[in-house]
């Protein structure tokens, strides 16, 4: 082919996926930054994009759009009449059975799925336990005190998780050093750990703390945002955790690429009154249809597709930790994020603009160790291994400095 062609199809392909203005690197994954940050994949299609950022697809609205098309013409899409009938209904159905449980119910957010929880398997109690690195915790604006008069005590500060010690000595240090005595209603376990990269709480330690709360009466609730990621690297089924749980949150924007909403599971007695809450709390919208025909669309197959992607992963990972200067290394209890160092000699910064211009993969930027945190998702499934270990081959000679 000669030069000018190359030229013309380069320009071919970076128009059709929308990539035109120059990229940028991303920043970490950790914490919220990666969602703040001006997103560079809006312009992009799911189907050309293969990112290395986000849990999900990040689809674009033009992309979005397009899906909500695929989805209406496949099946007409049954509107909902204040979150009541519809696709949400459908949706609400299809997550309780999945779950296992009696009920679920769809929630404008997970900070609002959370802090009803909570505030709902309290009730008359005031404490609540909760992972001093959760959401729930730390990203949640104090709304359990401020909104719900619940007072959070963080376990388990310096370390992903908590386990099953750190709490009965949590437990006993309130008990003990308490004179006017106001009840612990709800323990919260967040899995996997988003400020921990995505890890997981070991299933035993899971089951541990399931049992002794159900020992003495404490409710157990999972923010469980990322639990079908989560399930697929670690091989335990989502019903498998749930059932240890008397309420169980899963997002429907971080891996199932809604705009957003929240689903929450439980039983019946509890699910009843949360759209109640809702209203309270002003959260109850006309139509919601848009968010949960999108999850529901992405929640079918998605265990098979997870399952694929886990087994696309290793394999990548295997492939491109041959290539010299490229270290990939997974985390303990990791799920999706691995961590990614370049040797000095390359430079990630034209790596990255590699990627992007000429093969449309994302890649964030590097943390304050220098490590990339290579976060895995569907998106995976855009492209056949060796091709993208072919991208990422050329792509490292081209940053060799
Ligand atoms: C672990 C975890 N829980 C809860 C939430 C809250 O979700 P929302 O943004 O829908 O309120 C998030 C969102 O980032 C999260 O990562």
């Amino acid at each position: 082919m000669n030069k000018q062609k190359q030229m013309k199809n380069r320009r071919d392909f970076i128009k059709k996926c929308g990539l035109s203005t120059a990229p940028f690197l991303l920043p970490p994954l950790a914490g919220s930054a990666k969602s703040l940050v001006a997103n560079p994949t809006n312009t992009a299609s799911e189907k050309t994009l293969l990112n290395f950022v986000y849990d999900g697809l990040a689809l674009s609205p033009q992309a979005y759009l397009e899906k909500l098309h695929e989805i209406n013409a496949a099946q007409a899409i049954e509107p909902d009449f204040y979150g009541n009938g519809g696709a949400t209904k459908a949706l609400e159905e299809e997550f309780a059975a999945r779950m296992g449980k009696e009920k679920a119910i769809y929630l404008p957010s997970g900070t609002m799925a959370n802090q009803l929880a909570i505030s709902l398997l309290n009730g008359n109690k005031t404490k609540a336990i909760v992972p001093e690195n959760s959401h729930v915790y730390r990203d949640e604006a104090d709304a359990a005190q401020s909104v719900h008069g619940k007072r959070l005590i963080p376990v388990g500060k310096g370390k992903p998780f908590y386990d099953l010690k750190d709490l009965e000595a949590a437990i006993a240090y309130s008990k003990e050093q308490e004179v006017f005595r106001s009840g612990l209603g709800t323990v919260v376990i967040e899995h996997p750990i988003r400020r921990a990269d995505n890890t997981a709480v070991p299933i035993s330690t899971i089951k541990e703390v399931s049992d002794y709360c159900r020992a003495n009466g404490y409710k157990l609730h999972l923010d469980g945002s990322r639990l079908h990621l989560a399930a697929a690297f670690t091989g335990v089924p989502v019903a498998d955790y749930a059932a240890y749980f008397d309420t169980v949150y899963i997002s429907l924007y971080k891996y199932l690429n809604a705009a957003g909403g929240a689903i929450l599971c439980g039983e019946a007695a509890i699910i009843n009154q949360v759209s109640h809450q809702i209203k309270i709390f002003g959260g109850t919208s006309f139509q919601t249809w848009g968010n949960t025909a999108v999850a529901m669309h992405y929640l079918h197959g998605i265990e098979e597709r997870l399952e694929t992607v886990v087994g696309k992963a290793k394999e990548l990972i295997a492939a491109l930790n041959e290539i010299k200067g490229i270290t990939i290394e997974g985390l303990e209890n990791g799920t999706n994020v691995y961590n990614l160092s370049l040797a000095s000699t390359i430079s990630l910064k034209k790596l990255a603009n590699f990627l992007y211009q000429e093969h449309a993969i994302l890649l964030s930027r590097a943390n304050e160790d220098g490590l990339v945190k290579l976060t895995i998702n569907e998106s995976l499934l855009t492209r056949n291994v060796p091709k993208i270990v072919a991208a990422w081959k050329t792509g490292i000679k081209e940053a060799r400095q």
